[in-house]
């Protein structure tokens, strides 16, 4: 079964928690635009929800398939969140922002009652960190800021590549908030919740892919369907 059909079945699943009525924050990622066609048909068929999108892709894909969207500043809480992630631990933690979303999405879950997670069984780990973790930075000062981050990596024991992503070529990659991503090769995150303190603590760093005690629940699609992790 590929990638993407794993991802469908997390998705199926993630539809269950959807009822009329409700606010919902969409994810941004290749498995949160499967939930937003999936989301997409049920809306042509009656379904009445309102959304708040985490992306300009993913504004521009439900808006395309006529769903209602509104932004924070018009409903400023949520009922439920649907989004992807980079990998996962036991603990509910994630590694988000592969898509570059991480600080949009971040803000969008935390305004949500639930946030319920969307993956495959791929992207299950015992210790995070094999995926690179994002930290978002605002541009002034970046290089100070990369010499803080590597000051609290290595004071936690870690260290490896900080490197600036690139949209093409030499152009460094832009949120959608107009700040730059550094993608940090530490390998093992052996202790998220610190490093998610210390990262915070930095001036320069605007939000950063560690997803802490946010997800409530994640579905994990296979082959056979998907199942559930929850707090
Ligand atoms: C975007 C994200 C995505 O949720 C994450 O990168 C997973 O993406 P995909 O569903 O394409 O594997 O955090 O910022």
């Amino acid at each position: 079964m590929s990638p993407d059909e794993k991802k469908k079945n997390a998705c199926l699943l993630a539809m269950e928690y959807v009822k009329p009525g409700m606010r919902l924050g969409l994810g941004t990622g290749s498995t949160a635009n499967i939930f937003i066609e999936l989301l997409g048909r049920q809306v042509n068929q009656g379904l009445d929800v309102v959304c708040v999108p985490t992306s300009v892709a993913s504004h521009d894909l439900a808006a395309g398939l006529g769903i209602a969207l509104t932004t924070l500043e018009q409903c400023p809480q949520l009922d439920l969140t649907v989004d992807g992630a980079d990998e996962f631990d036991d603990d509910l933690i994630l590694i988000k922002g592969g898509g570059g979303a991480l600080l949009r999405e971040k803000i969008v879950a935390k305004a949500s009652q639930t946030m319920v997670v969307i993956t495959d069984d791929s992207k299950h780990v015992d210790v995070l960190g094999k995926f690179p973790l994002p930290i978002e930075v605002i541009p002034f000062g970046e290089a100070s800021t990369v010499i803080a981050i590597e000051k609290v990596a290595a004071s936690m024991g870690m260290k490896g590549r900080i490197e600036l992503r690139k949209s093409d070529g030499n152009t460094p990659f832009n949120t959608d908030s107009g700040n730059h991503i550094y993608d940090c090769h530490f390998e093992a995150l052996k202790q998220p919740r610190q490093l998610a303190t210390a990262l915070n603590a930095i001036p320069g760093v605007v939000e950063h892919g560690l997803f802490i005690d946010i997800a409530n629940v994640i579905l994990i699609g296979n082959s056979e369907g998907a199942h559930t992790l929850e707090r």
